[in-house]
C-alpha cells in the first residue's frame, strides 16, 4: 500500500531549491506540513497517494522567502523625511538633527501596544502575500525598557497570528536616545544590566542586534553589548560597515556574530574576518537604493571570498520601505552582479542561516518545512525580469495555503479585519 500524502506538487516546470542546483519535471509531496520528498514525477507518482495533487506544469516551485532583517514594528511615519533626502538632505545629516531613527523612538513611546500591532499587521500581511514565509523583526525604537518590552510582546503577538514564522530580535542598542547623550555610558550599563536581561527573562528575544557606525556604537561598546546579550543566551547579529568602515565586521568575527548585515563600505580586512569567522554577510541593496546612495555592498568579492551572502528587505521607517523580497531580488541582480541563482539562495536558503534556521527552513529538501511559492512563470529569468510586477501564485507555509490562512488578502474594503 503507498503511504498517503496531504499533497502533491506534480511535474513541476523548473524547481529552484534554494540551495542546491535546479530541477526541471519534478514534482514534490508534502505531509504534515513537511516536505516529505522532492524527486522525478513519475517516480514520485507510483510512491504516494495524494489527498490532492496540484500541477505545476509551466510553473517556477521556490522556496517561501526568508527576510532576515526588518524594523517592521514602529510608531508613526518619517515620509517627511524622505522628501528631504529626494531634494539633496543626507541620512546622517538628518539624525544629527534629531530626525531619523529618534524621531520614530519619539513616536514609539507614543504608541500603546494595541496602536503597535494594528499598524504593523497590514505590512506583515503584504509580506506574507509577497512571499516571505520567514521574517525577522527588530525592537529599537523603544530605547527605554518600558518601550523595548512593549514592541517585542507586539512583535510575539503578531508572530502568533501570523502564518510565517515571525524571529524577534533586540535591538536597544540602535542608538543613543535624547534623555542619554550627555552621558551615553550610563545607557550603555543600562542595556547590559538592565535591558538585555529582562528581555532575556521573558524570553522575547533570540538574537541581540547593535548599530555600529560613526557617531552611534563604536567597536568596543558593541562588543560589550553583543557579549552582555551571549551571556543571556541572545545570539549576536551586527549592523556592520553601513555608512563607513566602522570596524562593525571585526567586532561581527570576534564576537562569533550568525550574521554582519548592509556592508556597504566593508574593507578587504573586514572580508578576511568574516569569512574566517564563518559569518553570514547579509546584504541590504533595498537601503542602498532608497537612501540614494552611489555604493552597493561588494556582492562579488563576498561571494568570492567564499562567504555566505544573503540579502533582505530592512524594512523601516526611514531608510528603506520595501517590503517585497522580490524587488530585492531584482535589485540584487542589477546593482550588485548577482545571478538569479545566486539571488534566490541568498533570499532563501543564506537568508535562514542568517537566522540559524538553515535545518528547519529555506530550501525544498525532504524534511524541512514546506514552505513554498509557486510562480506563473516558467524559470528564474523571468521572474527577476519581473520582479517589479510578479505576485506568487500561491504561498504555503507549513504546508498551508496561506490564502485560507489570510482571508483578509483581496477582500472587499468593507470586510472586517481578520488579523495575519
Ligand atoms: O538598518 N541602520 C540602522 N537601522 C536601520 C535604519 C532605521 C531608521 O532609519 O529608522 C537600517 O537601515
Ligand atoms: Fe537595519
Amino acid at each position: 500500500m503507498k503511504p498517503t500524502v496531504d499533497l502533491l506538487i506534480e511535474d513541476i516546470g523548473r524547481l529552484v531549491p534554494g540551495k542546491t542546483a535546479p530541477l526541471e519535471g519534478a514534482s514534490v509531496a508534502i505531509d504534515s506540513g513537511k516536505i516529505q520528498a522532492v524527486g522525478p514525477a513519475r517516480k514520485l507518482a507510483g510512491l504516494f497517494h495524494p489527498e490532492q495533487v496540484i500541477d505545476a506544469s509551466g510553473k517556477l516551485l521556490t522556496p517561501g522567502f526568508v527576510d532576515s532583517h526588518t524594523h517592521l514594528v514602529f510608531g508613526g511615519e518619517r515620509s517627511n523625511e524622505f522628501i528631504q533626502r529626494c531634494a539633496g538632505a543626507d541620512y546622517e545629516q538628518i539624525a544629527a538633527t534629531g530626525g531619523g531613527i529618534r524621531a520614530s523612538v519619539r513616536m514609539t513611546r507614543e504608541a500603546t501596544l494595541d496602536q503597535l500591532i494594528e499598524e504593523a499587521r497590514p505590512r506583515l500581511q503584504r509580506m506574507v502575500a509577497s512571499g516571505s514565509t520567514t521574517i525577522e523583526i527588530k525592537s529599537g525604537y523603544g530605547l527605554d525598557l518600558e518601550t523595548e518590552l512593549r514592541l517585542l510582546r507586539a512583535i510575539r503577538q503578531l508572530g502568533s497570528e501570523c502564518p510565517a514564522e515571525i524571529v524577534p530580535t533586540f535591538m536597544g542598542a540602535h542608538e543613543i536616545p535624547d534623555e542619554w547623550r550627555d552621558s551615553r555610558q550610563e545607557y550603555i550599563r543600562i542595556l547590559c544590566e538592565e535591558m538585555i536581561p529582562a528581555v532575556a527573562e521573558e524570553g522575547l528575544a533570540e538574537f541581540c542586534d547593535i548599530f555600529c557606525e560613526r557617531g552611534v556604537f563604536d567597536p568596543d561598546e558593541s562588543l560589550r553589548i553583543l557579549r552582555a546579550g551571549v551571556e543571556h543566551g541572545l545570539k549576536p547579529k551586527i549592523h556592520a560597515d553601513e555608512m563607513a568602515a566602522s570596524g562593525g565586521s571585526l567586532v561581527a568575527a570576534e564576537v562569533g556574530a550568525v550574521s554582519a548585515d548592509h556592508l556597504m563600505e566593508i574593507t578587504a580586512e573586514g572580508i578576511e574576518a568574516l569569512s574566517g569567522a564563518n559569518v553570514v554577510a547579509t546584504l541590504l541593496p533595498g537601503t542602498t537604493f532608497y537612501l540614494r546612495k552611489p555604493g552597493y555592498a561588494p556582492a562579488r568579492s563576498l561571494i568570492e571570498a567564499g562567504l555566505e551572502v544573503a540579502i533582505a528587505t530592512d524594512r523601516n521607517p526611514g531608510s528603506c520601505t520595501i517590503e517585497s523580497m522580490l524587488f530585492i531580488m531584482g535589485l540584487s541582480v542589477m546593482q550588485m552582479g548577482m545571478t538569479p541563482l545566486e539571488a534566490f539562495r541568498a533570499a532563501t536558503h543564506a537568508g535562514a542561516k542568517a537566522l540559524a534556521r538553515e535545518d528547519l527552513c529555506g530550501s525544498i529538501e525532504q524534511g524541512k518545512r514546506a514552505d513554498l511559492i509557486l510562480w506563473d512563470v516558467p524559470d528564474e529569468e523571468v521572474l527577476i525580469h519581473e520582479f517589479a510586477n510578479e505576485v506568487p501564485r500561491t504561498v504555503w507555509t507549513s504546508g498551508q495555503f496561506v490564502s485560507d490562512l489570510l482571508p483578509g488578502i483581496n477582500s472587499p474594503v468593507d470586510e472586517p479585519d481578520q488579523g495575519v
